[in-house]
């Protein structure tokens, strides 16, 4: 019987021995919180006037985003492997990251074009008054989009080899589903293109960002991104989605 349940899968959501088949798609880019030291001034790793992992930022600041999905995805697979049945199987699709394209030691992360357009316009506005630099230093995105290693290092780690067989661990590459219409879209119209861009950035993260800034700021924040986005045909020129393709077996 499919089942669905509210709640966190950082927790426990089924009862123990309860699952012959999980699946979790698309969703494990989602940490459970900002790394704390992220967010604390007195640490190496504070990521003062930035938003993400992104060009420019410190590897402390980097290493603590690694540690935090390390401990996240040990912390999911050690609920769901209570939950399933001997021999059960879980299936992830994880939003991933390649370390090819980099200049730098830092992968380039998924979703890196737009979180960098986002992180441009706030620093604008903070650099034109409008937004506080405060609002900048104490903001980080919740977000973390693996390479292999790092997930290999979790799912074949001490920590979990008594629990799960690995049965595939797959990168793969696939063209973004609408990828000619972006294409087609950001070639006719600039402007139609920034709004395709803000639409995104709203849907995914726009509510960590407006309770965060306030709504009429927000909006500030947008309507910037937007002219940046529409400048930008760096999206679409990489359009190709990199996916994790995990299946665990419970021993
Ligand atoms: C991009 S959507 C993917 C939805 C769906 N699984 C799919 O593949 O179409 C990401 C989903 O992860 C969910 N999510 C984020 N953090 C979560 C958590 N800690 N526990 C459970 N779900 C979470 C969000 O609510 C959102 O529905």
């Amino acid at each position: 019987m499919p089942c669905g349940l509210p709640g966190s899968f950082y927790s426990s959501l089924f009862p123990g021995r309860y699952l012959h088949i999980g699946l979790c798609t698309l969703a494990l880019h989602n940490l459970s919180q900002v790394p704390d030291a992220v967010q604390d001034p007195r640490s190496s790793a504070w990521n003062e006037n930035g938003t993400w992992i992104l060009e420019g930022c410190k590897p402390e600041t980097a290493a603590a985003y690694k540690r935090q999905f390390a401990k996240d995805f040990t912390c999911f697979l050690r609920h769901r492997s209570q939950e399933l049945v001997p021999g059960g199987l879980l299936f992830c699709v994880m939003i991933a990251s390649s370390i090819d394209g980099t200049s730098t030691s830092l992968p380039k992360r998924d979703h890196h074009q737009l979180q960098t357009n986002l992180q441009i316009a706030w620093r604008q506005l903070v650099s034109e008054g409008l937004l506080e630099q405060e609002s900048l230093d104490t903001f980080n995105m919740p977000l973390f989009t693996p390479t292999m290693d790092e997930v290999k290092e979790v799912v074949c780690g001490n920590a979990l080899q008594a629990e799960f067989e690995v049965v595939e661990l797959e990168f793969v590459e696939i063209e973004r589903a609408p990828a000619h219409l972006w294409v087609q879209t950001a070639a006719a119209d600039a402007q139609t293109w920034g709004r395709t861009c803000e639409m995104m950035v709203r849907n995914f993260v726009g509510s960590l960002i407006q309770p965060h800034l306030g709504l009429a700021k927000f909006e500030l924040l947008m309507e910037r991104f937007r002219h940046l986005a529409a400048a930008d045909d760096e999206v679409y020129r990489s359009s190709l989605m990199r996916l994790i393709v995990l299946a665990l077996s419970r021993r």
